[in-house]
């Protein structure tokens, strides 16, 4: 397939080389201008890939987004003049939100959305290192996207494991639980994923739980506080090493993700008009951090 990868960071450039050594024709759009640029996996060979070719992103049967999200509807929406409106489009990144606004801005295409567990780094600009093995789910998000689950074994062949989710939603409500969690809280306090275990995090951890599934009720996805704890505690104890990508973020000044992760919690509790305090401090401090720069 012709596959563009829209903003090749450490998850664009990991798939960008798997999708090619699958045997798929890849090109990059990234913000760079040169005509080609290098991706190396770990010590494979580099691969230099087109960049910025409007002619290949026209021909694209597959956009493979993989900017953070605030980004998101901005460059789309610079680059759908080159899109060909049977393109399968492909959001890929943490947090929730911007299906919405892609949806508007491009009705037509087939939109499927991506979350994944494997890690990635780059180490500089032309090296990418595959840093855990993980599980990629994709699923459609409007009506011409349901015919594309052809896209998971597409997929599965390039980098194992992926799967067709028929409600793609409660996937991500899920990783958004977990991401509501982890993130801001290891962001403030500028620690390891580990460190949440203490006990002194136990009774924030638990409110913001609370109030995540009150939300999730409320959205008609089915979720289980006790469940839901359990996997926090889990991902918690499995990643105590890591750094979340909230914490890196705010460590390196960058602007986080958390409009389209808390933030999109406190956009649908107020929709239902449900009281979500502990989130909404949280948002508020990443905030004001962000804002002290
Ligand atoms: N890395 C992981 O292990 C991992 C795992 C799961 C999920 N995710 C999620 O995946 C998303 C991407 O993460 P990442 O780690 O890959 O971030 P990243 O390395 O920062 O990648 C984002 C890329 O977008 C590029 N970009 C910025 N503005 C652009 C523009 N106008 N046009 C085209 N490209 C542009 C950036 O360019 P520059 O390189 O020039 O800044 C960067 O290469 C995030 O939502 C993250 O939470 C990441």
């Amino acid at each position: 397939m012709n596959i563009t990868i829209v903003g090749p960071g450490a998850i664009g450039s990991l798939w960008a080389s798997y999708l090619h050594d699958a045997g798929h024709k890849i090109s990059l759009w990234s913000r760079h201008k040169d005509d080609t640029l290098t991706i190396q996996r770990d010590s494979y060979p580099a691969l230099s890939l087109a960049n910025n070719d409007t002619q290949a992103l026209k021909s694209a049967d597959v956009i493979l987004v993989t900017l953070k999200a605030p980004l998101v509807s901005s460059v789309l929406h610079q680059i759908k003049p080159h899109i060909d409106v049977d393109a399968i489009i492909i959001l890929m990144h943490n947090g929730m939100g911007t299906a919405e606004s892609v949806m508007t801005l491009m009705p037509e295409n087939p939109l499927v959305l991506a979350t994944t567990t494997h890690g990635a780094y780059r180490p500089s600009a032309t090296q990418v290192l595959h840093t855990g093995q993980g599980q990629t789910l994709l699923g459609a998000v409007n009506d011409k996207a349901l015919q594309c689950s052809f896209l998971a074994e597409v997929f599965h062949h390039a980098l194992s494991d992926v799967a067709w989710h028929a409600n793609i939603r409660q996937a991500l409500w899920n990783k958004l639980a977990v991401n509501c969690a982890i993130n801001p809280l290891t962001a403030i306090h500028q620690v390891r994923n580990g460190e949440l275990a203490r006990s002194e995090f136990r009774a924030q951890l638990d409110a913001i739980i609370d109030e995540v599934c009150h939300v999730m009720e409320a959205e008609e996805i089915a979720v289980d506080k006790a469940k839901l704890t359990v996997l926090i505690d889990q991902v918690i104890h499995s990643t105590s090493n890591n750094f979340s990508s909230m914490e890196q973020d705010i460590a390196h000044q960058r602007s986080s993700e958390i409009d389209f992760i808390t933030g999109y919690l406190l956009q649908c509790a107020s929709n239902h008009g449900i009281d979500v305090p502990t989130n909404q401090a949280l948002y508020k401090a990443i905030k004001q951090i962000e804002q002290s720069w």
